[in-house]
């Protein structure tokens, strides 16, 4: 009993964010998006995760823009997103209204396929963004976080998959965001998830941890319809497994992608030039398989990122202390899954620990949010001493976080005024409000058309 499986290409969005800091730009996408799209990939992921903030800024690049000219470029594609529920392409919780209207914009700009998830895995996160891409008539892939804790079962992935289909999914996505997932685990929740719910399931893992093309492996022996694969140039290490040895392996098998290695060859060569361009933005610990994570549980890209921090404070050599301490204060927090924007929150709260050498006597407002409530529910208790010494008497919130936001569009469009150009302008001000104003002043400077 076999069946065919599909792919999901990630070349031009989390395969650059994992490797190259989320660099790639609209004019390197461009010249092979039209061989990209004559190859047969059941999606491309190209838009969405790091790469709106990203495109703002540092590349000066109108992420709107990118969505359309790579629309234009790729008609036979279905174009992915990654959103993060009530987060959506930022790092907190946007108002109803907000995310109403960005989900509806990207669905008229071209996106085909909205995955969604909650960083916490709490529903509550995911519920307004779910009814909102089930209106526009796109896919919607309800995301499960897999992480690995003491609260966290297989049975606990499987109820989380059956509440996403009741809540409206036509997609399950089982997200491997730290490549965490080992290979047997990966065909007990595969195997499950297929046996109770009659929804296409997708797999998306990164190799980080050297694991992600074993499991990939045991996935499909379990019935997994659809997995994420990324261009050999741009793959392993953090990023996805390669496209080309999935289809390798896979040929002449009953699970056959159908897809033709041919054409992939010049597509593979383009990109090898196309990687040496970022290679400022290269970390050499993104290419290395990292066993370490399976404790630290540091997600694909942010590795580089805290080296980078460490190095900016002339910490470096705190690197192994800082992984030691974030399972401490990912148990201490009831065991978030790390993925933005809890790894940050985890990440910065690890690195001050570590730094000031006494922990929590220095707290971020992120970590004292988290503690509120405002990041949603935690999977497992949170640590009553450490909540005690950071909120004190304070009380968290119970209720849905974004239930506390006042309505947020028409704000924005008038604090942004005619400095926007169009509404997806006034989306891109209502997200990341210093970001785009500068981004705005900056492409009125060079007097460069809005999109
Ligand atoms: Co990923």
């Amino acid at each position: 009993m076999g069946q065919k499986v599909g792919l999901t290409e990630t070349v031009l969005r989390d395969a650059h964010q994992s490797l190259l800091a989320t660099r790639m730009r609209t004019e390197d996408m461009l010249p092979v998006a039209g061989k990209l799209d004559q190859v047969g990939f059941w999606s491309v992921e190209m838009w969405g995760g790091a790469t709106f903030d990203a495109a703002l800024r540092y590349l000066k690049e109108c992420p709107w823009e990118r969505l359309h000219r790579i629309r234009a470029a790729m008609p036979n594609t279905r174009l992915q997103m990654l959103l993060r529920g009530q987060n959506l392409v930022g790092y907190h919780n946007y108002p109803d209204d907000v995310v109403e209207r960005f989900v509806e914009q990207a669905a008229q700009g071209g996106i085909d396929v909205f995955r969604i998830f909650d960083a916490m895995n709490d529903v509550r996160n995911m519920k307004v963004a779910m009814e909102a891409a089930g209106r526009t008539g796109k896919i919607v892939e309800g995301t499960i976080c897999y992480t690995i804790s003491p609260v966290h079962s297989v049975d606990y992935f499987l109820r989380l998959g059956e509440r996403l289909a009741e809540m409206g999914a036509q997609v399950i996505c089982l997200k491997d965001m730290g490549g965490l997932l080992a290979p047997y685990v990966t065909y007990e929740i595969v195997k499950g998830l297929k046996s109770r719910l009659s929804l296409p399931l997708h797999l998306h893992s990164h190799c980080t941890s050297g694991m992600a093309p074993m499991s990939y492996m045991m996935a499909i022996e379990a019935g997994v319809d659809n997995l994420d694969t990324a261009l050999s140039p741009l793959s392993q290490g953090t990023s996805q497994p390669a496209t080309e040895a999935l289809i390798a392996a896979l040929q002449g098998t009953p699970f056959d992608t159908g897809l033709d290695l041919g054409p992939l060859k010049e597509i593979a060569d383009y990109f090898y030039e196309v990687r040496k361009k970022y290679a400022e933005f290269e970390s050499p610990v993104n290419n290395q398989v990292k066993t370490d994570i399976l404790s630290s549980q540091i997600p694909g890209g942010m590795l580089s990122n805290l080296v980078a921090q460490l190095r900016e404070q002339k910490a470096e050599d705190k690197l192994d202390a800082v992984m030691a301490e974030m399972p401490r204060v990912r148990k201490d927090m009831g065991y978030p899954p790390l993925v933005t924007p809890t790894s940050q929150m985890v990440g910065s709260q690890a690195t001050l620990n570590v730094i000031t050498g006494k922990r929590y006597s220095v707290v971020s407002q992120e970590t004292r949010n988290y503690l509120l409530g405002h990041y949603g529910e935690s999977p497992g208790p949170i640590d009553a001493e450490v909540r005690k010494a950071i909120l004190g008497k304070k009380e968290p919130i119970t209720c849905r976080p974004a239930d506390l936001l006042k309505p947020g569009l028409e704000r924005a469009r008038q604090e942004i005024g005619s400095l926007a150009a169009s509404e997806e302008d006034v989306l891109s001000y209502a997200l990341f409000p210093e970001v785009a104003k500068e981004y705005f002043h900056w492409r009125d400077s060079q007097n460069i058309p809005s999109s």
